[in-house]
């Protein structure tokens, strides 16, 4: 009786264990996803619109591989087989032929679905159904999976998000999954070995430093979760990453305020997948998403998540430590009016406990650039001197 009892204990603490794939995410994901502009109005002409102009205005070359469609792909039924089955009017030609347009294009694809028995917007989910839907997107080689947490009344998290990845596993094709249960269940203390990145709050909306009510939820500004990263920075790393939410750069912020959203999850090494309809965006928002030195900051192969520093009169000061012993520095003016800085290096002592890098500017000299603007700002030799306009940021480089 003891050894069945042991042999069945063994056997549910094995299922229990999840087996993701290696080697993925070794730098935060990058791309598009619809959900932040086109909600369920999505169809195969919006995404072989999208693929070619993620390659045509550089964001492919910029990093912006994957292309994943969130909620409203599927028919509100499942076939007879229980299969799944892509919205015949949104995706007359089925979904294999839409991933096989954006794998011609040198980019991955990635689909969307949920934990529970519907998705939020009420298609079918996948509860019940995780090695059958899992076989499906191997079969038409779907690269990125986000999985949601709506309609999941009695489940537990880290059970059906491994059961989740254990199929993906099983299925076969290599695949990125991204948990979406909104930092509930926290999923940062159990998902580093469940899946790529995880959620880490609600949903994100494009407004820069407050809340929206939509009644039944809210939809948080840039600036409110940046705030809820607070104490996530020793969970993220390569291959496993906190997600702060797809980045809602050229949905209707100001430009400035755009720079600082997307500066701080490259200071968080948040993933980017830009939200925008691509397909009209200015020239600012193609400067801001595919900006190489500010995204290098986010993709730096160190994987370390920026802190911190300071706060005064709602300027924060942030550092990330990068590669080589460089660091990313900024300086976010959360105000409505500018702020003068006044840095003095040799008299701060920047240290990061988590990766056991420490700034002495007494010792070292960094040589200092501006990030967006591109200058020369000197070395840590002399205090920083500089003026941030309202709810804008100062980014910049310091280098050995
Ligand atoms: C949830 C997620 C969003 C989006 C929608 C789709 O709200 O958090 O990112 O996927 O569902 O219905």
């Amino acid at each position: 009786m003891r050894n069945i009892f042991l042999a069945l204990l063994l056997l549910t603490s094995v299922q229990l264990e999840a087996q993701k794939f290696t080697g993925l995410a070794l730098t935060p994901p990058m791309g598009w996803n619809s959900w932040n502009t086109f909600q369920t109005k999505i169809s195969e002409k919006l995404v072989m619109e999208t693929a070619d102009i993620i390659v045509s205005t550089g964001m492919k070359d910029a990093g912006y591989i994957y292309l994943v469609l969130d909620d409203g792909w599927m028919s509100k039924e499942r076939d007879n087989n229980g299969n799944l089955v892509a919205d015949p009017e949104k995706f007359p030609h089925g979904m294999k032929p839409v991933a096989d347009y954006v794998h011609a294009k040198g980019l991955k694809f990635g689909l969307y679905n949920c934990a529970g028995t519907k998705t939020c917007a009420g298609y079918p989910g996948t509860r019940g159904y995780e090695y059958q839907d899992a076989r499906l997107y191997a079969s038409w080689d779907i690269d990125y999976l986000k999985f949601d947490w709506c309609n999941t009344d009695g489940i537990n998290a880290k059970e059906a998000y491994t059961t989740m990845s254990r199929a993906l596993h099983t299925a076969g094709h290599p695949i990125i999954f991204s948990l979406c249960e909104w930092g509930n269940n926290k999923p940062w203390e159990w998902a580093k070995e469940v899946g790529e990145l995880w959620r880490t709050t609600g949903d994100i909306y494009p407004i820069f430093d407050s809340v929206h009510n939509f009644g039944s939820w809210s939809g948080l500004g840039a600036m409110r979760i940046l705030d809820l990263q607070k104490g996530l920075q020793q969970y993220a790393g390569p291959g496993h990453w906190n997600d702060p939410d797809m980045l809602e750069v050229g949905n209707g912020m100001k430009t400035n305020e755009d720079r600082a959203h997307f500066s701080m999850w490259c200071m968080l090494a948040a993933p980017l997948m830009a939200g925008n309809d691509i397909r009209k965006k200015s020239k600012e928002t193609t400067g801001i998403l595919t900006d190489k030195d500010v995204v290098a900051v986010d993709q730096d192969a160190m994987g370390i998540e920026g802190f911190k520093y300071a706060s005064k009169d709602s300027l924060e000061t942030w550092f990330k430590p990068l590669s080589g012993g460089d660091w990313a520095v900024c300086f976010l003016n959360r105000n409505n009016a500018p702020v003068n800085i006044h840095f003095n290096w040799s008299q701060e002592a920047v240290a990061d406990a988590f990766s056991r890098s420490m700034l002495n500017a007494d010792k070292t000299i960094y040589h200092i650039k501006d990030l967006w603007s591109k200058k020369n700002l000197g070395t840590t030799q002399s205090p920083l001197v500089a003026v941030v306009p309202a709810h804008d940021i100062l980014m910049i480089r310091l280098s050995r």
